[in-house]
Parts: structure tokens; sequence; C-alpha cells
């Protein structure tokens, strides 16, 4: 731990006075003042991407608006999280990404932000084809359907340093021509992917999911009026893994694991992820 951890930092934030430790970022005072900010590149059991730039706030003497995110705090601070300029920010980042990528299945969060700051990504004219491609459906496990991917890189995270270490995954191109694959975007099965799913419980928008999600989805059989989360530990080994299982009609659909569970934050292993009843509905021909 940080020796300096425990003094105390005061700063402001939109107008009131808070107080802070050296090791709290701007996101966290604001969480633990009440103050909602919106993140898409953000979890809490990663570090911090700053790719999305969606969580920016106006700092009093910086040039530019600063991520949340990151951004350490640091004595006197006198920050604005609602200013003009930082709502013009919000909308662009959130008008430019739903122009381009589809964020029907993305968080509920990040549609109501879609509302809530006026997004209008028709002034960028006709959605952007770019990034556009089928659905990949390579195993009976997950379907990966980067057209709506904002390029977080939280799943490249999460397969790599950060908790799996297998670095299946990766961004490629650049520009519109950005996308996650695999190595030289071989098929799933055939690279060094171990179906761990961590990068699908990180994932904000919906562009990895379960197959059986998948395919509910598509056919308008999903519906969460009729679904229900439980809470339990995983069953296949002493680790004490947390899963929180999303049935609906008693069909698991989803299996994701709580990010402040000391044993697991967040990650799993094939089996909790995937040996827990989520079973494959159908076994896709590769494309
Ligand atoms: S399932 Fe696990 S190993 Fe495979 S791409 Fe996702 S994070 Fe990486
Ligand atoms: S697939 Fe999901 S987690 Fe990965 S970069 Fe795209 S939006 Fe982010
Ligand atoms: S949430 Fe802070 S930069 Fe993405």
């Amino acid at each position: 731990m940080n020796p300096q951890s425990n003094s105390k930092i005061s700063l402001e934030i939109d107008g009131a006075q808070c107080e802070a430790t050296p090791d709290d970022t701007i996101l966290s005072v604001c969480q633990a003042s009440g103050i909602n900010l919106p993140t898409i590149c953000f979890a809490s059991n990663l570090t911090p991407a700053n790719t999305c730039r969606i969580c920016v706030v106006e700092l009093e003497g910086s040039r530019a608006l600063v991520p949340a995110c990151s951004r350490k705090v640091s004595e006197g601070m006198t920050i604005s999280t609602n200013s003009a300029r930082v709502l013009t920010s919000r909308k662009m980042v959130l008008e430019l990404l739903s122009s381009s990528v589809d964020l029907a299945r993305a968080d509920t969060d990040m549609q109501a932000w879609l509302t809530d700051y006026e997004a209008d990504p028709s002034r960028h004219g006709p959605a952007a084809a770019t990034v556009s491609q089928a659905a990949k459906l390579q195993d009976t496990l997950y379907v990966r359907d980067y057209a709506r991917c904002v390029l977080c890189y939280k799943c490249v995270q999460a397969c790599g340093v950060e908790a799996q270490h297998s670095f299946a995954i990766t961004v490629a191109n650049r520009g519109f021509d950005a996308t996650i694959a695999t190595e030289f975007d071989i098929p799933l099965p055939d690279s060094a992917c171990v179906y761990c799913g961590n990068c699908i419980g990180v994932c904000p928008t919906g562009a990895l999911i379960f197959n059986i999600e998948f395919e509910m989805r598509e056919s308008g059989e999903w519906d969460e009026s009729r679904q229900a989360t439980t809470r339990t530990v995983c069953p296949y080994c002493g680790v004490g893994c947390n899963l929180e299982i999303l049935a609906q009609d008693e069909t698991v659909v989803r299996v994701t694991s709580p990010a402040d569970h000391e044993v697991s934050h967040g990650h799993l292993c094939i089996k909790g992820r995937f040996g827990t009843g989520a079973a494959p509905v159908s076994a896709p021909e590769p494309n």
C-alpha cells in the first residue's frame, strides 16, 4: 500500500468540499459522494484503459478535459462534472459511437445516456458500414458480434495480463477498420482461447454473449421480465469463486461473477462460466 494512502486530500467537486486519499481517483471520490459519472471502458476489476473518454470532467487549470476514471486526485483540485463543455464532450462520444456501432444490446446505462445527453448520431451522416460484420459463431459456447463493439479494450485486458493471461485476442487494424481479433483472425477454437469467458463478463455492449442468449434474442424469446439472478459458489473446486447465474424460466442463460468478490474478482474459468447450466443449445457451423 502507498505509505501516504492514509493522508487526507481536500478537493472541490461541483462546488462541494470533499475529502479523499491519494489512492483515490476523481471517479472514486464522485462515486463516494453520490455523483454518477458515465463510464464505458472502466471496470473496477481492470486497470483504466482510457479509451472511451466518456467519463471526462473539467479540472480547473487543465487545458484538456481529464478522464475521471484514471486521474488520481490531488490537493486543491477544483472539478466540474457537469459543465456545458463536459456535457458536450460526452454527447459527442455517444454520438460517434452510436453512429457506427449497434448499441441496442448495450447495458441499460449506456442506452439511458443516449437519451440523457440528447445524442443524435444522425448528425454524423448515415450509419457507418465500415465496422459492420457478421456475428462470429465459431463454437457452441459464445458469440462474438463485433458490429456491436465500441473497442473499449476491456476484453483484451481480461484475456491478457489483467486476468486470464491467454492473450487470445487483441485489436487488429486501425481507424474504422479496427476490430478485436484473434491472431491472424483465425477461428476462436484454433486460437489460444481457453473459453474462460472473462471477456464476456466485462463487455458492456452485448458484443460478446453466450450462444443461448444470442439465439434467444434472435428468436425473440429473450424476456428480462422472466429472468432472475441467483448468487452462489462454483461447485467445481475448492477455490470458492462466486457465480451470478441469470436464468429465464429456470433455464440458465448467462453466468457472470461479482467484480467485488475477494476470490474471483469478477473472473471465472470455463467450468464456472459454462459448466453450470448455460449449455450450448446448438453447434453452429464455423464461419
Ligand atoms: S474466453 Fe477467455 S481466453 Fe477466450 S478470448 Fe475470452 S478471455 Fe480470452
Ligand atoms: S468486444 Fe466488448 S469488451 Fe471487447 S472491446 Fe468490444 S465492446 Fe469492449
Ligand atoms: S471510462 Fe474513463 S476513459 Fe473510459
